[in-house]
């Protein structure tokens, strides 16, 4: 008996050492109810006394054996179903990943909000006015009446006889001094709207940044310092202005804006067309008309604005040579910002 007990260690030993042994079939095989042990147990009442604990000893050195390498097998083919499974789920790191491409804002919002960082860092607040507008705000309180011929170069688009969408930012100037006694400093961006047919430098929709200060004992030289802080910051520390005589019914004297060319110094480049300088806005001292038809005494008070186009400055900054690229949408010019 203690013979078939060792043969059928062995049995199950060898059993237990294949890579693939079921083990649930191992255990019922020699364990279990009907198993080749248990089969062994049973036929111990036939023993002589003095054999019994003998053989029953070896009997249970066997089943824990078996057991033991059960258990042990269980482990392993865990593992090895473990190791499988990260093997199997390993991920490439040298493969590409996938491109989470990241939105942007236009060139003009972006320019637009660089400007207004710098005049809120002078001390401006951003006012908004309406895109449709009266006649009045935009033509008549600025001391352009009807029949004057500053309207011819600003032909806009009518909803009525007298509502039309706005040709300038400069409506938002009087709109700002009705509300709002001196001191004022205000800019105001947004677009404006001209009769134009598109071309490389106009569009019938477009934006401008206009600015208003009002308040006592306001020159010139204010206008001239404050816009040459506005042509650095924007442009580059070497960045001159100079002031061309002009005319604007809403200023007085009012005077054209040109910008030193920041690619060639002044010299005269392909970016300035050989100029070495860029326009780049109008300006003036406020009109006395326009001051006493907001109730401001222009004995007491006088301002400066002026009125840029913000596409003319993107364009500057970013040598554009034709304004319809700004507003196809194609994403490999605007990725590029
Ligand atoms: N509104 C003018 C335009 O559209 C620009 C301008 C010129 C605005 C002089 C001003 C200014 O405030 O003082 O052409």
């Amino acid at each position: 008996m203690k013979a078939k007990l060792e043969e059928i260690r062995l049995a199950a030993e060898a059993q237990l050492a294949e890579p693939s042994a079921d083990l649930e079939a191992i255990r019922i095989k020699y364990l279990g109810k009907k198993g080749e042990l248990t089969a062994v147990l049973r036929g111990m009442g036939a023993l002589t006394p003095e054999e019994r604990p003998i053989v029953g000893a070896v009997a249970n050195e066997v089943r824990a054996f078996i057991e033991n390498a059960i258990a042990v097998k269980v482990e392993e083919q865990k593992k090895g179903a473990l190791l499988d499974k990260l093997k199997a789920e390993r991920i490439d790191i040298t493969m590409p990943g996938d491109k989470i491409i990241a939105g942007r804002r236009h060139p003009l919002a972006q320019v637009r909000r660089e400007m207004e960082d710098i005049f809120i860092g002078m001390g401006f607040s951003v006012v908004e006015g309406p895109e449709v507008e009266y006649d009045y705000y935009n033509f008549q309180a600025l001391n352009i009446p009807e029949n004057h011929p500053a309207r011819d170069t600003q032909d806009t688009f009518y909803i009525t006889d007298n509502i039309l969408l706005r040709s300038q930012t400069s409506p938002v100037q009087v709109r700002t001094m009705e509300k709002q006694k001196p001191p004022i400093r205000v800019i105001s961006p947004g677009r404006v709207y001209r009769s134009d047919a598109v071309d490389a430098t106009h569009s019938p929709l477009f934006h401008q940044l206009e600015g208003l200060v009002v308040d006592k004992g306001i020159t010139m030289g204010d206008l001239k310092g404050m816009l040459e802080t506005f042509a650095k910051t924007m442009f580059g520390e070497s960045t001159k202005i100079r002031f061309r005589p002009h005319h604007f019914p809403f200023t007085e004297p009012s005077a054209e804006v040109d910008v030193s060319c920041f690619v060639c110094g002044g010299k005269g480049c392909r970016l300035c067309k050989n100029e070495g300088w860029m326009e780049i806005l109008g300006a003036g001292m406020v009109h006395p008309n326009v001051l006493r038809g907001c109730n401001i005494d222009p004995e007491e008070y006088s301002g400066f604005a002026f009125g840029m186009g913000i596409e003319r400055i993107v364009m500057t900054k970013y040598n554009i040579d034709d304004m319809r690229l700004l507003y196809e949408n194609d994403m490999r010019f605007l990725g590029q910002f």
